[in-house]
């Protein structure tokens, strides 16, 4: 009877880590083709070309690129000489969970894969490996999957669980023709949506990683001092474009500029060999106040 039992349970158990095991492969891109079919942003340009064209001139569609020489210091400099630690997906993933999202779907292999293509696509520069390697890196970024998918449930996650496989998280819930589901979620409205990415990064080994500082300003200057807005209000002025500091625009937004004049006479009589039959010298203080009008201090990084 115990034998039985024991045995049962045994065999509960070995299904289980069967059904875990196959669970964790089947969402494990293998390439870096079979990660981008997964979450392929290509095709809501077919529906949403506005804002695939908005996107594609944003930072976010080039967020690995743009930040190569950090994260190749992070990988060829810090964790292979000054920390003696390997390659993994969990280091990659230090860099990569905010820079391009998708990486969280990639194997073991693939993860590392992708972060010795950064290595080479930076030390390369210029010739066909570093190119070609460039050109592989250019797939992933933060894109539309990122914030619509991967990222929407994340600032709750013991509340909203694990976003729903091909299905869009936005603002009003409405479907998309027969392509996409749509979820309303009131996170994507939220500052908070953005700080995950936008701040520190806390890894699952406990290390924190400081990219970035621009929430802690926005929370504990900005909004300590009554501010109101939230990140969406001042961003998504220019739709999915995002402009920051890269657009002049958005730099004159965020900069107040006033001057004060006050006109004197100085040292009146008191000055030998000026020609002005009163003696002084006309002088003005001008008082210059430059303001920051942005939700967070300038610039960041
Ligand atoms: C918490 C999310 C997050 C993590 C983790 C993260 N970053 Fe970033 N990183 C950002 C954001 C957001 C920006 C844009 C900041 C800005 O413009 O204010 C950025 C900007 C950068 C830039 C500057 C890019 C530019 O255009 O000037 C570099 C370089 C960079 N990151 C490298 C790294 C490296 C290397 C790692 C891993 C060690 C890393 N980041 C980890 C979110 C993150
Ligand atoms: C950095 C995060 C981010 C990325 C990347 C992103 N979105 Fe959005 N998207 C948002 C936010 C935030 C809203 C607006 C929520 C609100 O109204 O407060 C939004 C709104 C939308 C809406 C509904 C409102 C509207 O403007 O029509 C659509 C449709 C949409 N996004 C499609 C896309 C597509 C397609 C892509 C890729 C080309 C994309 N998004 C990339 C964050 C993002
Ligand atoms: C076959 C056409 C079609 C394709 C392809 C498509 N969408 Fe949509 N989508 C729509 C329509 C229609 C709506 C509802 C009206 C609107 O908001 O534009 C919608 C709505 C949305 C919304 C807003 C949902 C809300 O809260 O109301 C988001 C976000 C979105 N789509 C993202 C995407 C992303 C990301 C892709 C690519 C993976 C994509 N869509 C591909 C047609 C499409
Ligand atoms: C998945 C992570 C992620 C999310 C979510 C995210 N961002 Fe970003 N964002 C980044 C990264 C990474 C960069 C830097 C890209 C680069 O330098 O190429 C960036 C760049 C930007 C920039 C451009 C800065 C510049 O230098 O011009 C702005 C503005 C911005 N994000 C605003 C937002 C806002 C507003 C939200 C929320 C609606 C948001 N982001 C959500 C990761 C994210
Ligand atoms: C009151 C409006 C306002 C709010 C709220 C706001 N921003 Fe900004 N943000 C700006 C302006 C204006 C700039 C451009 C200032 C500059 O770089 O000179 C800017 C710049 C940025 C940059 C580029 C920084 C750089 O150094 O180039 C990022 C990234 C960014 N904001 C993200 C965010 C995020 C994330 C939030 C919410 C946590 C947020 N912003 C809230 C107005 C705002």
């Amino acid at each position: 009877m115990k034998l039985t039992v024991l045995h049962k349970v045994g065999i509960f158990t070995l299904s289980m880590l069967i059904a875990t095991f196959s669970m964790a492969n089947a969402k494990e891109a293998k390439s870096i083709d079979e990660l981008v079919a997964m979450f392929d942003d290509k095709k809501c340009a077919e529906c949403h070309e506005q804002i695939y064209s908005e996107w594609q001139a944003s930072w976010h569609a080039k967020a690995i690129n743009s930040s190569l020489k950090g994260m190749r210091n992070f990988i060829a400099v810090g964790l292979a000489k000054e920390w003696d630690t390997p390659l993994t997906k969990a280091e990659v993933l230090k860099c990569l969970d905010c820079h391009a999202p998708a990486v969280n779907y990639a194997s073991e292999e693939l993860a590392v894969e992708i972060g010795n293509l950064i290595v080479t696509a930076f030390e390369k520069k210029g010739s066909p490996a570093g190119s070609q390697a460039a050109e592989e890196l250019a797939k992933l970024n933060v894109g539309c999957y990122s914030c619509h998918n991967i990222k929407a449930t994340s600032i709750a996650p013991g509340l909203r669980g694990k976003p729903e496989k091909g299905v869009m998280y936005g603002p009003n819930g409405e479907d998309g023709d027969d392509f996409h589901e749509s979820i309303e979620s009131v996170d994507i409205s939220t500052s908070a949506f953005c700080m995950q990415c936008h701040g520190v990064y806390h890894a699952p080994d406990g290390e924190t990683i400081q990219c970035n500082t621009l929430s802690g300003s926005y929370r504990h200057g900005y909004l300590a001092a009554g501010g109101s807005k939230t990140c969406q209000e001042c961003h998504l002025n220019k739709g999915h474009l995002f402009p920051g500091g890269h657009d002049l625009d958005t730099v004159k937004e965020g900069l107040g500029f006033n001057l004060e004049i006050a006109k004197y006479n100085h040292l009146p009589g008191q000055i030998e060999g000026v020609k002005n039959p009163k003696g002084w010298v006309p002088s003005a203080v001008i008082t210059a106040f430059v303001e920051n009008k942005a939700g967070h201090r300038i610039p960041d990084g």
